[in-house]
């Protein structure tokens, strides 16, 4: 008796699990259908469409500063990366318009500059934490920052 009614429960504890896992996937699938990435998988593997979606974000953020492949120029690389402390001054970044502000690091010559963005400085993460930058990237991003403050 006891042993029937504890494989009774392990059926409903099967059951139970199934639809819970039914009703996480189907809107995932149904949301997946309406996106313009089904459009250019149409015809594809179903059970790849279902894992693109945590794939492609996770990519999209890790890959950000460096998407596409072709090296960024120096305004590309600092609007992406480099303006979120440098146009505000976040953290104590010295701001781009801030002329003042430059006065003193100028003075330690461009390839100083280079290598404390290239290493990180104080609050500024090595290349600004943007480690998929190439270096030129990031020389890039300075060489426009000293172009505006000189
Ligand atoms: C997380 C905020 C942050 C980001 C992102 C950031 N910086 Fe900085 N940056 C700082 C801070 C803070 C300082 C001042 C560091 C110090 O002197 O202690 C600084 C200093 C600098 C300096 C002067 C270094 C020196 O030797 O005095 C340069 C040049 C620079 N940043 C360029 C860049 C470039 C180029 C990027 C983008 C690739 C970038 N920063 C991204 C916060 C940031």
């Amino acid at each position: 008796m006891a042993e029937k009614h504890s494989s009774k429960g392990i059926m409903w504890a099967v059951i139970i699990v199934a639809i819970v896992l039914i009703a996480i996937i189907y809107p995932l699938t149904v949301k997946k259908s309406t996106s313009a990435a089904d459009a250019a998988f149409s015809g594809g593997d179903q059970a790849e469409l279902r894992i693109q979606p945590v794939a492609r974000f996770q990519l999209a953020k890790a890959e950000a500063p460096a998407a596409g492949g072709a090296p960024k120029d120096g305004p590309t690389v600092y609007n992406s990366v480099c303006g979120a402390c440098h146009n505000t001054g976040a953290a104590g970044a010295p701001k781009i318009d801030a002329k003042g502000d430059w006065a003193p690091r100028l003075g330690a010559g461009k390839d100083a500059l280079y290598a404390s963005v290239l290493n990180g400085k104080g609050a500024m993460p090595a290349k600004g934490g943007a480690a998929s930058l190439s270096d030129d990237e990031v020389k890039g991003a300075v060489d426009y920052i000293l172009g505006k403050v000189k």
